[in-house]
């Protein structure tokens, strides 16, 4: 019988083909305009995984975009590991700042990835690193090593809140039975240093809008004797920082979980490099909570973002006007032990009461998600933590990651069952933003390490 990784080097370049096709499907989730191609995509994973010889392959609707689920069943009592991970995207705006387009896929080299990335979007985030798991599989199969169950749930809802997995789980929860949930959708510090994500932060979303006059007016005739709602809004945000980078909406820090010496300690001894992150941003300071390193900052302590702003005139040229509107979206990233819901009401409470008289104020809340750990003395951990070990001669740093995958908290209450965050992205790999790309050299160490994390798990929790 051919072994694992030796089927994986004969096949890989019909990985990475098949990976560039997948990446030509435009999943935009957020998008109503792509419903069908989502649908696709959805079909295309679902045959993927037919192929690589899953059973029980199904594209399930939902209200939204369908979940595609599949398993392998060999026997009750081995361990069974559940891989989730999305094939949505995130929009690929602004268009005119990609260097190739984002659903025609071309492999480059660049710095970080002398071997080449694959620039699309999703190829990072999450379709690349879900498809590690499909070839990892695939390649167990055919050499017969899969040494546990495994089941895929693979959604098409991630980038927008992922609204209807959390009713699919409470009401699939036998179907979703398993030991562990193994998540690629995470990064590493970088490909010479491996990293396993031990917590995602949870997010908070609000849109505002704060309403001046009745219409727009002219910025001479009325301006000085009426309240300009941009102005007021711009003064408002501001208000929510002091000038510690504290955040000022009282109660926001009586539940964050504060580390002690020692974990602080431990934190900080990840590899970090000052001048790289500055250069790489072409910024001459880094700028945040004070009392805190930059690894905490975006780690274990909560923020409060503006993502967009707009109202008024932005057209060519200049219009003297009043406007009669302005609006924000603005993100909260939450840390353990804060609740989304409670951080949601204590924003709009105190958004609305530091609004002045001369204008009215609406709060809106968008998606939220729990903040989560994962433990780092499981059979699970270990053997995600002895997989890296192995393909990259290199123990990984537990690491907490900034981004949110509100799942992972979802998880553990409706099915009662931990994570591991065992991805393979960079953080510089600009997911969500223009020119996306994914290492090939990350995209073939998750195929070669996957295998590795299903023996030693099968071995660990015997
Ligand atoms: N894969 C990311 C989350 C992520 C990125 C975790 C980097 C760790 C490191 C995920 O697809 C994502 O973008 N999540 C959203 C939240 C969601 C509710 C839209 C996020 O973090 O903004
Ligand atoms: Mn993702
Ligand atoms: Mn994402």
């Amino acid at each position: 019988m051919q072994s694992v990784q030796t089927y994986i080097a004969d096949n890989k370049d019909r990985f990475l083909e098949e990976l560039l096709g997948l990446l030509r499907l435009p999943s935009i989730s957020a998008d109503p305009n792509y419903r069908e191609e989502v649908r696709q995509t959805a079909e295309q994973v679902a045959a993927y995984l037919e192929k690589a010889g899953a059973d029980g392959v199904e594209v399930i609707a939902t209200p939204g975009h369908p979940i595609v689920y599949a398993e392998k069943i060999l026997d009750p009592a081995l361990p069974t590991v559940l891989v989730y991970g999305h094939y949505d995207v995130q929009p690929p705006d602004p268009l005119d700042l990609w260097e190739s387009g984002p659903f025609d896929p071309v492999i480059k080299s660049t710095p970080l990835h002398p071997d080449g990335a694959i620039f699309a979007r999703g190829s990072c985030d999450d379709k690349g690193q879900v498809f590690m798991h499909i070839k990892a599989f695939e390649a167990m199969q055919a050499s017969g090593s899969l040494a546990c169950n495994i089941k895929f749930m693979i959604e098409g809802e991630e980038e927008v809140g992922s609204d209807h997995l959390g009713d699919f789980c409470a009401a699939n929860r036998e179907k979703l039975a398993c030991d562990v949930i193994l998540i690629s959708d995470t990064s590493i510090i970088a490909n010479d240093t491996p990293s396993l994500t031990t917590g995602l932060r949870g997010l908070s979303y609000m849109e505002v809008e704060v309403t001046g006059p009745n219409r727009d007016l002219h910025s001479g005739v009325y301006g000085g004797a009426v309240a300009n709602p941009i102005n007021i809004l711009c003064k408002m945000i501001a208000s929510l920082q002091d000038e510690h980078k504290r955040i000022t909406i009282p109660g926001f820090y009586d539940d964050v979980e504060e580390l002690s010496n020692a974990e602080r300690e431990a934190l900080n001894k990840a590899p970090f490099n000052a001048d790289e992150y500055k250069k790489a941003l072409d910024i001459r300071a880094v700028y945040g909570e004070e009392g805190y390193t930059t690894l905490e900052r975006v780690s274990i302590r909560p923020t409060l973002d503006v993502n967009g702003i707009w109202g008024g005139y932005t057209g060519e040229g200049a219009k003297t006007v009043l406007p009669s509107k302005a609006s924000a979206k603005i993100s909260m990233r939450l840390v353990p032990n804060q609740q989304s819901d409670k951080i949601t009401a204590l924003f709009t409470e105190h958004f609305k009461a530091i609004a002045p008289a001369g204008v009215k104020v609406k709060v809106m809340a968008h998606h939220g998600g729990e903040p989560a750990v994962t433990p780092i003395d499981t059979p699970e951990y270990m053997a995600a933590h002895k997989a890296m070990e192995k393909t990259f001669g290199k123990a990984p740093i537990p690491k907490r990651e900034g981004g949110s995958i509100p799942i992972v908290a979802l998880f553990e209450e409706v099915l009662g069952v931990k994570s591991v965050l065992m991805g393979f992205g960079l953080d510089s790999d600009a997911i969500h933003s223009p020119n996306e790309h994914y290492g090939v050299f990350n995209f073939y160490k998750g195929i070669e390490t996957i295998p590795y994390f299903y023996s030693y798990y099968a071995e660990l929790k015997r």
